[in-house]
């Protein structure tokens, strides 16, 4: 069943008809991905935690998870909403949003323009050829200023993600399980039509997460 709906950009007075596709539609294949989507989704696969099982030393081996880790941590789908300036990117080169957007109070939008207004509970297949849909996931919204990622180098956001002063209160599980179980991380990997996924899978993630928390969490200088 196909329903139709129109979006409307209120910034641009822009409205659009579109179709909306029943999930599984979603994950197109590499080749239908836009340029430099598709440039992206080639940079390779991400290795499992026994890959690193073989490394003798505790904080070499878990310094080396974190590297792999960082892959995720560091790809646009994360970066994309972990901004320092409170306004979210949009794509693989990390554009500025479209319309012009920030996160308001609370990291829902400005009070008359909330996330909702454009973001669903899923993703929305527009089927544009800018645009080939709206992310969408229940939780959507910009992450708070303390939880900055952008411009930092992994060794910051590394020692960031530890802190409960800047992570939400968070403990090493609790870290473990945000990132291994979250809704929202997990939006990484299924980010709709037109749009290169994280690399592997939040499960694969979660691993080197787990790994690197049971050697020390160490972070790289
Ligand atoms: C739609 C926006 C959005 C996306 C996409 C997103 N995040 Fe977040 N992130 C948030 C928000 C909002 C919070 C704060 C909510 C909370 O603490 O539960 C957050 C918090 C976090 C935290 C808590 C600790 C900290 O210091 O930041 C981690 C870790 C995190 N995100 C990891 C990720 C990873 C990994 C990805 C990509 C696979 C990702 N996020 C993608 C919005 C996002
Ligand atoms: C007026 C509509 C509108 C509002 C309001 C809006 N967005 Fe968007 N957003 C879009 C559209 C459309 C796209 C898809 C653009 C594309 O893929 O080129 C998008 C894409 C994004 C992306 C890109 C994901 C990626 O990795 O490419 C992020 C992140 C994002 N929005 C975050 C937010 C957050 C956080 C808010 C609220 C603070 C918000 N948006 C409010 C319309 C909106």
């Amino acid at each position: 069943m196909r329903a139709f709906f129109v979006i409307c950009l209120a910034t641009f007075a822009l409205c659009i008809v579109v179709g909306h596709f029943p999930a599984g539609a979603d994950t197109p294949p590499a080749s239908t991905l836009p340029k430099v989507e598709a440039e992206l989704a080639r940079r390779g696969a991400l290795k499992p935690a026994s890959a690193f099982a073989g490394i003798g030393d505790r904080n070499a081996r878990s310094l080396a998870l974190y590297a792999e880790a960082a892959k995720v941590i560091t790809h646009p789908r994360c970066m994309n909403c972990h901004p320092a300036d409170r306004s979210p990117r949009q794509g693989a080169a990390g554009r500025i949003h479209i319309p012009p957007m920030t996160g308001g109070q609370d990291g829902h939008g400005p009070a008359g323009q909330p996330c909702t207004t454009c973001h669903g509970r899923e993703n929305f297949v527009v089927g544009g050829e800018n645009i080939q849909s709206i992310p969408g996931n229940p939780a959507w919204a910009l992450a708070p200023a303390a939880m900055a990622w952008q411009g930092k180098t992994p060794g910051e956001i590394c020692r960031q993600i530890k802190d409960p002063a800047r992570n939400g209160g968070k403990d090493l599980e609790a870290l473990y399980r945000h990132m291994a179980e979250d809704d929202l991380v997990g939006w990484g990997w299924t980010p709709g039509k037109g749009r290169a996924p994280a690399p592997g899978d939040q499960a694969t993630f979660g691993g080197l997460i787990r790994a690197w928390i049971d050697s020390g969490a160490a972070c790289p200088a």
